[in-house]
């Protein structure tokens, strides 16, 4: 494909499915649908997902079949993603034999929305909501707990120290915390073409990630995968599983899979965003790596590799109280 003229984050998320699909750990995966917790229709899985984007989380969680009853909040702070996943699920689900229901008075708060998806033996309500995800923990914590948080590929864009007690605190005692598609401080672009250049270019894009300030507040860490180990026991959360979840992206025999020309295409964007009018990299160096980088891709010849981690845990339960 061309190099695009424009980006779009919804169109990367949507290339980026495929990419996931084939990255998350599946060892982590079934650990993770073996210990969710039995639900019955009058006490329905409550599931939390933060930064769910355009709810690709949700469509993979709920055609695993594993679901049978659940409440499914998903939440984003950009209220595009969050029209567009809720255009997209209802289609997606009517798609899978799903019998749809759409409510946008299903909550009393202002711009809730609500999808109910059932078939025999099965009840979900997914309820979407654009918030920010801190604003949302100040609201609910006390009012509501949930038996799964989960937040695919975000814990890297936040403080963890600080952001995951607030987290946790939305889970019951015993409940669960899945963290997929978490950054680990690998990017790898082959061929080289110019090794010294993609060392600093690697280098210098961690940096802006470690050095990354939304409001004021340092909101970000190149080397998050790795540091949730000590995060989680620190919060006093049980590791159960963990493994990694590597992106690694190139072109096989008819090209590159799906959209995924377009979601090499914009993460060059988003290094080249990042490291424009760098102090310590020539700009025209710069310029010609990020244009022999797309020009890789419309050839097929750039592989791509991100370095991720997927980590499974549970609170600790006073008493040892889990609920079957
Ligand atoms: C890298 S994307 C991942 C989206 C989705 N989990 C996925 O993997 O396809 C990170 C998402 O987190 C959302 N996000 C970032 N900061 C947030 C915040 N403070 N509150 C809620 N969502 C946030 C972004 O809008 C974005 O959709």
């Amino acid at each position: 494909m061309p190099i695009p003229h424009t980006y779009s984050f919804a169109r990367y998320l949507t290339a980026k499915k495929s990419v996931d699909d084939r990255a998350l750990n599946q060892s982590v995966w079934q650990s993770l649908l073996a210990v969710l917790p039995r639900a019955i229709p009058e006490q329905p899985l409550q599931i939390l997902e933060v930064g769910a984007g355009l709810g690709a989380m949700v469509e993979r969680l709920v055609a695993s079949g594993t679901l049978t009853h659940a409440t499914y909040t998903a939440i984003d702070l950009e209220p595009g993603l969050i029209a567009e996943a809720r255009r997209r699920l209802p289609q997606w689900a009517t798609a899978q034999g799903w019998q749809v229901q759409q409510d946008s008075q299903a909550h009393a708060r202002p711009g809730g929305h609500e999808l109910h998806m059932q078939r025999p033996g099965q009840d979900i309500r997914v309820a979407t909501e654009a918030v920010d995800v801190f604003r949302f923990i100040v609201r609910e914590q006390g009012q509501r707990t949930w038996d799964l948080l989960m937040a695919q590929a975000l814990l890297d864009l936040v403080d963890v120290p600080t952001t995951l007690p607030a987290l946790l605190s939305l889970l019951r005692p015993g409940g669960l915390l899945y963290c997929p598609i978490t950054f680990d401080g690998g990017t790898v672009f082959q061929p080289e073409v110019d090794l010294e250049f993609d060392v600093a270019i690697e280098a210098y894009y961690h940096q802006t990630m470690d050095r990354r300030l939304v409001a004021g507040k340092p909101s970000g860490d190149s080397r998050t995968g790795r540091h949730l180990f000590t995060h989680l026991q620190a919060a006093g959360v049980e590791v159960l599983a963990a493994g990694s979840s590597d992106w690694v992206v190139f072109a096989g025999p008819n090209g590159y899979a799906a959209d995924e020309a377009y979601f090499l295409h914009f993460i060059i964007h988003t290094i080249h965003t990042a490291l424009t009018g760098h102090p310590h990299l020539d700009a025209e160096r710069l310029t010609a790596w990020i244009a022999q980088r797309h020009a890789q891709v419309e050839q097929g010849t750039l592989v791509y590799i991100a370095h991720q981690l997927d980590l499974l845990g549970r609170v600790s339960a006073p008493g040892g109280e889990t609920r079957e």
